[in-house]
């Protein structure tokens, strides 16, 4: 009735707001490992603010974010905060496993491999999509198969959120991005489309001997880099890559056992992530 549709509704705000708080946080904490001063347009914590308070920053919103979840109304909340638990550990080792990869070569037997991306993609970003499209369902008591089906559908549209980032990271606009360009490419970050483009055989020699040419890539450096990724076809292979997600996420969504209409307004975010493509 009406008063359990209240109840629903109101566990949906809380995990929301959980999650968000667990988001901001560990963009805090990004910022740090991956040395970007700019961050939505002006300058990240750790630059404005110094190291420790950023660091502080992000531990405090993640107390509030669990304490956010463990107030929520209901007889779920246990399971939520193991859910959200679960979502960081992922978001941890795929964030470990990024930083891992910067000083993995380029080519060769010890080089990371798509299938390797895909697995840190979806721990880094896709977990804690997952864990937003969820949430909600796990405080509201939902049937298991409609959690899982919106935790895939959300890994899945974290993957493809990421492959994106990826490319915008290298031929974004700054300006729109609220992000710096060409920082990925600079601290020879595993991106997609550089991975991508070094399984073109034509062109793994040049590009991975511009990509090696200097301990941080150097402007010009980094802008023949992205020349030359997007001649090897990295560019296009990692729009294909972000599609065939967003193919599956559509996929999950249409498995609902529940609730149809409910997965709409996850369908029209997909819209707003393939816009932001560029
Ligand atoms: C951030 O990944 C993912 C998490 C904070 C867990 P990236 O480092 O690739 O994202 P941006 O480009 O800084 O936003
Ligand atoms: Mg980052
Ligand atoms: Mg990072």
């Amino acid at each position: 009735g009406a008063e359990a549709a209240g109840a629903h509704a109101g566990a949906g705000v809380s995990a929301a707001v959980a999650v968000e708080l667990v988001h901001t946080f560990s963009l805090l904490h990004d910022d740090i490992m991956d040395g970007d001063a700019t961050r939505r347009g002006r300058p990240t914590a750790w630059k404005a603010y110094g190291t420790g308070p950023a660091v502080l920053a992000g531990d405090a919103l993640f107390a509030l974010a669990v304490e956010t979840l463990a107030s929520a109304p209901g007889s779920h909340v246990p399971s939520a905060v193991r859910h959200l638990s679960t979502a960081l550990n992922d978001l941890v080792s795929g964030q470990a496993d990024d930083l891992l990869f910067e000083s993995r070569p380029w080519t060769g037997a010890e080089a990371v491999g798509p299938g390797e991306y895909r697995a840190m993609a979806e721990r880094k970003t896709g977990a804690l999509l997952g864990c937003a499209a969820a949430l909600g369902a796990v405080l509201a008591g939902a049937p298991a198969a409609t959690v899982t089906a919106l935790d895939r559908a959300g890994r899945h549209l974290g993957v493809a959120f990421q492959v994106i980032d990826d490319l915008l990271g290298i031929w974004g606009d700054p300006a729109v991005t609220g992000k710096p360009v060409h920082a990925d490419l600079r601290r020879r970050k595993k991106t997609f489309p550089v991975l991508a483009a070094l399984d073109n055989p034509a062109a793994v020699r040049p590009l991975a001997h511009l990509l090696e040419s200097a301990e941080e890539l150097d402007e010009t450096t980094a802008r023949r880099a992205a020349a030359a990724i997007e001649e090897a076809g990295g560019r296009s292979a990692a729009l294909a890559e972000a599609h065939r997600h967003i193919a599956h996420v559509h996929t999950c969504l249409d498995s609902l056992p529940t609730a149809p209409h409910a997965a709409d307004d996850l369908r029209a975010l997909l819209a707003f992530l393939v816009r932001r493509e560029m």
